[in-house]
């Protein structure tokens, strides 16, 4: 059984604001802070040409799982969540699905914690170039570019998600490259490093088949000593008892000085098609 969440044509409404239950759950103090990062997005503008349902609230999926359909004029289709080559070949799917019905704040929550760090530090944001790793179409450079940051260099794994980005985004990234980093060569590497990159962000993209803990290493390895780092992990991809690598690689650098972590908040990523919270941590530190 399914249920048809939106119209066809979009209704005028209000922006995107963090609401109390989108703010993070451990640090109360910070929610001024999160507010005040909280814009509108692009999601607001784009308009849609398709009809799009989701599950009933009933039926719980694992994250990697879930799926919606979609009628963009051809009949109706299933698409999983992780397609993102599917989603992305769609104008506003990603927006309306993730960003507008699962109310997914992360690009901006992740941005505004980056951006204060940098305040904080006394760094001129207009003078920084930032890699975005799992860039996708473009929203997590676009709250960046809204928070003056001068030059950001998008990296993905698809060419569906640089497309996205330069149809509904154009001129976000200064540069946007399409590249596997665990099958990179050492010259490939140093050209893209090039001028150095001061921050790395990466949001929504590690762990679930998408960046493993190798990759995310080579992107770190891009960043210039005492750069930022800024990025968002599942809960519990963190806990002691995890598979995925990623808990192991955060603690190894942050033991080994190859990581001090600034500020780590959990906060609700989105909602799941159970309409019940999914909480990330996101996690802002400084390279060694
Ligand atoms: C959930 S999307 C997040 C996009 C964007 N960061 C955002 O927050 O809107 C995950 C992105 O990670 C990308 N991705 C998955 N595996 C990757 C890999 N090994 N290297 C680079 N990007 C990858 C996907 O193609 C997709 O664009």
């Amino acid at each position: 059984m399914l249920v048809v969440l939106f119209r066809e044509k979009p209704q005028p409404r209000e922006p995107l604001r963090l609401s109390p239950e989108y703010l993070p759950i451990h640090l109360p103090s910070e929610r001024h802070a999160l507010d005040q990062g909280a814009t509108p997005m692009t999601v607001d503008r784009l308009s849609v040409a398709f009809r799009l349902a989701l599950p009933e609230p009933t039926q719980n999926y694992e994250q990697d799982a879930e799926w919606c359909v979609i009628d963009d004029g051809s009949g109706w289709r299933e698409l999983r969540f992780h397609n993102y080559r599917d989603i992305f070949r769609v104008p506003g799917l990603y927006e309306k699905l993730f960003h507008e019905i699962l109310m997914c704040r992360s690009p901006p929550v992740v941005c505004h914690l980056l951006v204060e760090q940098l305040i904080r530090d006394k760094v001129d944001c207009s003078k920084m170039r930032v890699l975005d790793v799992g860039a996708g179409n473009g929203m997590v450079a676009e709250e960046l570019r809204k928070r003056g940051i001068g030059k950001v260099v998008g990296l993905d794994i698809i060419d569906e998600a640089a497309e996205a980005a330069q149809r509904d985004r154009p001129g976000v990234y200064d540069d946007y490259l399409v590249v596997d980093l665990t099958k990179l060569g050492v010259e490939e590497a140093a050209e893209i490093v090039s001028d150095g990159f001061h921050a790395l962000i990466t949001v929504g993209a590690l762990g679930f088949g998408d960046i493993p803990p190798e990759a995310f290493q080579v992107a770190l390895d891009m960043i210039c000593n005492d750069g930022l780092i800024a990025f968002t992990i599942r809960d519990d991809f963190l806990s002691e008892n995890e598979t995925s690598g990623f808990a192991a690689l955060i603690r190894t650098l942050i033991t080994a000085g190859g990581l001090k972590e600034l500020r780590q908040v959990t906060y609700q990523h989105r909602l799941a098609t159970t309409r019940q919270p999914v909480h990330y941590r996101a996690i802002v530190a400084r390279k060694g």
